[in-house]
């Protein structure tokens, strides 16, 4: 078996830019920061133009296209309100079409814009200038204060933030965004410093137990916070940099860690193809719609979590044994949801169990059944009520549509239910699948994560 400071080694080839890529990379930033200095000069705008995120941490991955350019803008009324309603950016994307740039306006907490240029795409936000021990106005004001914070005591450790950013990326855990609930770039890079390394902060995770780890980087501790991982954000102690980190993505990155340091392999730094591994498949329903256009990626997102929880509860008291369930949104053509169940057809009947004989509500429940044809009781089991019934829902596409519409109106809710449902029984079944869709329900059919192989023998 490979040792895990070899696979380290090697996985090091795959995070380490060229020197030419560095370069390129470098060049274009200075040029698109000089430009952008340029027009908001021009427009008679305050504005500090400056580079910020992992291309000014020299911490971004070979291939990666993003780069991260902040305009800081002083800490006024007419200032922070430009940079609210979005003026501000409306008028230096105005400058920018003159010049024949494009660029497509996004949207997180304010508008911000992302530019094509030489085959890059740039992110330019505006933000408001924060000194340390100040509150943050606008969600992106933190930033140009983390790249302060990192300068020095990221210098040595750039790329076993690489070998972390990569290895998160290939479990599936790396984005704060809703579709992720992962580790950040900044928090990639927080927990390098703070264990000190790549292989510490694999160590570290081997032994993290969720909602007990708390990591604090400077003397004064940080508020109290309540999630799987905490990590005080050393420029704002009221700020956790892991709040987006849920449960089963820090779950992952432990259980990876610990594989990853008893069977030493490559898998967690390649790009493995899934492979369908299902002989037996349990039914899986499927329900897809088309991707809703023109909204939020985060908007989208969180209905279909909100959708999925929905599901989830209703499948459950219809009396059905949900396994797991997926969300998938492939190529941004559909929204998808799958479901596995243990059956997806109940038998006809029922139990269904009342109250204690001697309490008030057993009259009520007596009272209810006592007339009904379909209803065998009732009779007395264990000092309760009990009656064997027909079953309101037997079909497990019944019970998903119901959670589907028990759920607040939204783009993903419509979507979906214009759409399709499909009962997947075997693997062959995935074939009646829209194509782009067949690969995610192999994967979530097939249950098991890319990276957890057999250990090779020897
Ligand atoms: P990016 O998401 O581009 O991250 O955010 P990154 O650090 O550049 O990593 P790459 O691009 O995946 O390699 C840019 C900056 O925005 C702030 C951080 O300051 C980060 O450096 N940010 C972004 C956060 O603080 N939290 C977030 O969830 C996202
Ligand atoms: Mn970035």
């Amino acid at each position: 078996m490979a040792r895990v400071e070899d696979v380290v080694e090697e996985a090091l080839r795959l995070v380490k830019p060229s020197q030419e890529e560095v370069n390129a990379v470098n060049e274009v930033a200075k040029a698109i920061t000089e430009m952008l200095s340029g027009e908001v000069r021009s427009l008679g705008l305050e504005g500090e133009v400056t580079l910020q995120g992992s291309v000014a941490h020299n911490t971004w991955l070979p291939g990666d296209r993003d780069i991260d350019v902040f305009i800081i803008l002083p800490r006024n009324e007419r200032y922070i309100g430009m940079v609210k309603s979005g003026e501000l950016i409306r008028e230096l994307a105005n400058a920018l079409s003159r010049r024949g740039i494009n660029w497509v306006m996004n949207y997180a907490q304010h508008p911000y814009l992302t530019l094509a240029y030489n085959g890059f795409n740039v992110d330019v936000v505006p933000c408001i200038r924060m000194s340390m021990g100040e509150k943050p106005i606008t969600a992106a004001d933190r930033s140009p204060l983390h790249t302060l914070y990192l300068r020095d005591r990221l210098r040595g450790l750039e790329d076993d933030v690489r070998l972390l950013k990569l290895m998160m990326k290939r479990i599936g855990v790396y984005g704060a965004e809703v579709k992720v609930q992962g580790f950040s770039g900044y928090l990639a890079e927080l927990l390098t410093i703070a264990y000190g390394g790549f292989l510490n902060v694999v160590k570290a995770a081997s032994g993290w137990v969720p909602f007990r780890v708390r990591i604090s980087l400077t003397a004064h501790g940080g508020v109290r916070f309540n999630a799987p991982l905490v990590v005080i954000d050393p420029i704002d102690p009221n700020r956790n940099v892991a709040a987006a980190v849920s449960l089963d993505s820090m779950a992952t990155f432990i259980a990876a860690s610990r594989r990853l340091l008893k069977y030493p392999s490559m898998v967690f730094f390649r790009d493995v193809a899934p492979v369908p591994r299902p002989s037996v498949t349990a039914p899986t329903l499927v329900i897809y719609g088309d991707y809703p256009r023109g909204y939020v990626e985060d908007i989208v997102w969180g209905q279909l979590r909100s959708i999925a929880s929905s599901i989830w509860n209703i499948v459950k008291r219809d009396g059905f044994k949900p396994v797991d369930i997926g969300l998938y949104t492939p190529q941004d053509r559909y929204v998808v949801i799958m479901i596995t169940v243990e059956e997806a057809e109940l038998p006809p009947l029922e139990e269904h169990v009342g109250p204690p004989v001697w309490t008030e509500e057993s009259d009520v429940f007596i009272s209810k059944y006592i007339d009904s044809g379909d209803v065998i009781g009732p009779f007395i089991r264990g000092g309760r009520w009990v009656v064997i019934r027909a079953r309101r829902v037997r079909s497990i596409k019944d019970s998903v549509l119901r959670g589907l519409k028990a759920v607040g109106s939204g783009v993903v809710r419509d979507s979906l239910l214009r759409g399709e449902v499909k009962l997947i029984s075997s693997v062959a079944q995935v074939s009646e699948l829209p194509p782009e869709i067949r690969d995610s329900a192999l994967v979530f059919m097939s249950k098991r994560p890319s990276w957890l192989t057999k250990p090779e023998p020897g």
